[in-house]
């Protein structure tokens, strides 16, 4: 796709500080989910589980801490405009899936956490540093925040399984380049 102008004054194409935050930040979220799935699995108390546990609530502190900077760049950045001819209700729900993605990635990974404070554990950010203790213990927000950080997450899966299949849309029936905003050498 060449480089199309825009009367709005948006870029024509993703720049590589919003293309390396949204893989960086994508392959970040399917090895925690895949790894939230696996260790919650495991039966028992044992070291691996509480190992995993660990290195899941790591990843997930440090996808908060690339998510933040995202939303911040992205709110200081315009994204290109969509590609010419997409129709209008494709525009809006596009834009829809962006918010709620950009919400959720914020939001994950924050009831992950109090999920953690309100179970009584404290995190340790990569065994160094432990992280504020936001709230206490408590046997009510418990499972309020598991629950909600659970299903936060399924909610997540299922619109990025709907943003993936949209772009693969585009690319294969389309044939816009939307695709190759995303992953350059599609270009
Ligand atoms: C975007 C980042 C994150 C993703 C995608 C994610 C995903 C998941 C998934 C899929 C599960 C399994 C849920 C189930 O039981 O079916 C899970 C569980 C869990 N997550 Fe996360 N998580 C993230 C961030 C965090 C963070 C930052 C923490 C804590 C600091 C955390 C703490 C936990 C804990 C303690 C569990 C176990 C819940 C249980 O025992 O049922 N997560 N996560
Ligand atoms: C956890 C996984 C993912 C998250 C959280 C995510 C999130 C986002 C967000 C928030 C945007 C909007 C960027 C902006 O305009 O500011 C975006 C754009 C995009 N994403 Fe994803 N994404 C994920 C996975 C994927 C996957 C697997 C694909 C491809 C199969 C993909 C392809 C694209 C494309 C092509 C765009 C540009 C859309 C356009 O030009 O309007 N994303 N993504």
């Amino acid at each position: 796709m060449g480089s199309i102008g825009s009367s709005t004054g948006a870029p024509a194409r993703y720049t590589p500080t919003a293309i390396g935050l949204h893989w960086l930040i994508a392959f970040g979220i399917f090895a925690a989910f895949g790894l939230g799935l696996y260790m919650t699995g495991i039966p028992g108390f044992t070291p691996t589980k509480l190992k995993l546990f660990s290195w899941h609530k790591w990843l997930g502190v440090t996808i908060f801490v690339l998510a933040v900077l995202r939303v911040i760049w992205r709110a200081t950045h315009a994204a290109p405009a969509v590609a010419p001819g997409t129709p209008a209700w494709q525009a809006r729900a596009a834009a829809a899936a962006h918010h709620l993605l950009y919400l959720l990635i914020i939001v994950v990974p924050i009831t992950g956490y109090l999920y953690s404070l309100a179970a009584g554990v404290p995190v340790v950010y990569l065994g160094l540093w432990k992280l504020p203790v936001l709230i206490e213990a408590s046997d009510t927000w418990k499972p309020i925040l598991q629950n909600a950080h659970i299903w936060l997450n399924y909610l997540m899966a299922a619109i990025v399984v709907v943003h993936a299949a949209a772009a693969i849309k585009h690319q294969i029936i389309d044939r816009d380049g939307t695709l190759g905003r995303m992953i350059p050498f599609l270009r």
